[in-house]
């Protein structure tokens, strides 16, 4: 395995997340050689996919590029495309899916595109072997992308399979849940680390305090799921597998973090939290509340407060919702004095708070702008400055 030449690999994101994961991937001791707004790419081999598919909190998928053709048509991209060696990497017993992202004016529906690259790999996969894979939509074995967008088509092994922010602890979603690999950013640029407390009112789901939790005691996400595309390749090998694997979990420890509080007003959000800690394997380590968020029991050491409220979909739900994030600058002025308090909302809704933020970062949630904003409430100074709405 040594022996491997390395090749590119990309990982994807959500719009606009790269910045924390490029962070996270150089933490991991790699050199990002690009980033963009959907992802960053470095270059390793098998078993550094493996170590990310693992390990990386920020991500969606990890791909090895395999190809660049540059086809006028689907006809072309048969044809092209049966020239590349899949053979090579993809099992001839094996079960393939083609997704793609296509942008050419040659091609009217990105399905036909995908049945012609399908098409080419299982085709070549029969002349060498006498035997094709099976293939369908299912997507969880071999999983080729393909990123046609006008003369240029990229083609990439999906080592990850299923999203890596899709860890699968949330079973209960609750209403308008924060993407995993969100909440891993979010705590990431909070500096969260587990050494002072953690306060998640409107927990929602709970993706804040379970992904608090994880990070604070060292549990990678990829050991939460067993199903990776890489596991499909014929270049896995279950030794160094089973060696990341042992690796990824000497990274556990069972030091207590700080105490991580979660709160919502809705009693089925809190239940729901709970059950998905449980299903995270990090419920003992989340003490959980059923309150107003300004009715929240804060520990006597101040730390971080992080609040995701609602954005509002419905007409008329805007102006309750201003007044509910009026009443949390009033909150944070008034009890959260020490806190790091950070707040996730739409942009529309940011300059409701009526604090002035010490710092303000844009995300995007499920297609919503959003925007997290950073107050420092220092003990003993006025944190008031009221600023004209959604200048943030
Ligand atoms: C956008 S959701 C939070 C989603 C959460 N981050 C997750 O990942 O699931 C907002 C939450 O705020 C809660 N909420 C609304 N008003 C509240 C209030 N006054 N006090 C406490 N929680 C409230 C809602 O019940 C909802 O669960």
């Amino acid at each position: 395995m040594g022996q491997e030449p390395a090749r590119i690999l990309r990982m994807t994101c959500a719009p606009g997340l790269s910045p924390w994961l490029a962070r996270e991937v150089e933490s991991l001791g790699y050199v990002v050689e690009s980033k963009d707004h959907t992802g960053v790419e470095i270059r390793g081999q098998m078993v550094d996919a493996m170590r990310l598919v693992l390990r990386l909190r920020t991500a969606f998928h990890v791909l090895q590029r395999f190809g660049d053709l540059y086809p006028s048509n689907a006809d072309e991209l048969y044809e092209t495309a049966s020239g590349l060696p899949w053979e090579r990497v993809i099992p001839a017993d094996g079960y393939l899916s083609v997704v793609s992202t296509v942008r050419n004016d040659t091609i009217r529906n990105s399905m036909f595109a995908n049945v012609k690259l399908k098409d080419a790999i299982v085709d070549r996969i029969q002349r060498v072997h006498g035997r094709r894979p099976d293939s369908g939509p299912k997507g969880d074995r071999c999983v080729v992308h393909m990123f046609w967008k006008d003369a240029n088509c990229r083609l990439a092994l999906d080592l990850s399979g299923r999203k890596l922010s899709d860890r699968g602890y949330r079973r209960m979603p609750g209403k308008a849940p924060m993407r995993e690999s969100i909440a891993a950013a979010v705590l990431m640029e909070s500096g969260y680390d587990g050494t002072l407390p953690l306060v998640i009112p409107m927990c929602g789901s709970g993706t804040l305090a379970i992904e608090a939790a994880l990070m604070a005691t060292g549990r990678v996400p990829g050991l939460l799921r067993s199903n990776f595309g890489l596991k499909h390749l014929l270049a896995f090998d279950e030794e160094t597998w089973g060696q990341e694997r042992l690796a990824a979990k000497k990274l556990r420890h069972d030091r207590p973090p700080a105490p991580i509080i979660a709160s919502d007003l809705d009693e089925q959000a809190v239940e729901a939290s709970r059950r998905n800690a449980v299903t995270a394997g990090v419920d003992h380590l989340i003490e959980f509340h059923h309150c107003d968020f300004a009715d929240t029991p804060l520990p006597d050491t101040p730390g971080t407060m992080i609040l995701h409220g609602e954005y509002g979909e419905r007409l008329g739900d805007e102006q309750t919702l201003k007044q509910t994030y009026g009443r949390m600058g009033d909150y944070l002025k008034q009890q959260c004095a020490g806190w790091d308090a950070w707040v996730f909302t739409s942009r529309a809704l940011a300059g409701s708070i009526g604090l002035k933020a010490t710092g303000r970062f844009p995300f995007e949630n499920s297609g919503n702008d959003c925007r997290l904003l950073h107050f420092e409430l220092y003990e003993g100074k006025r944190v008031s400055e009221t600023l004209p709405e959604a200048t943030q």
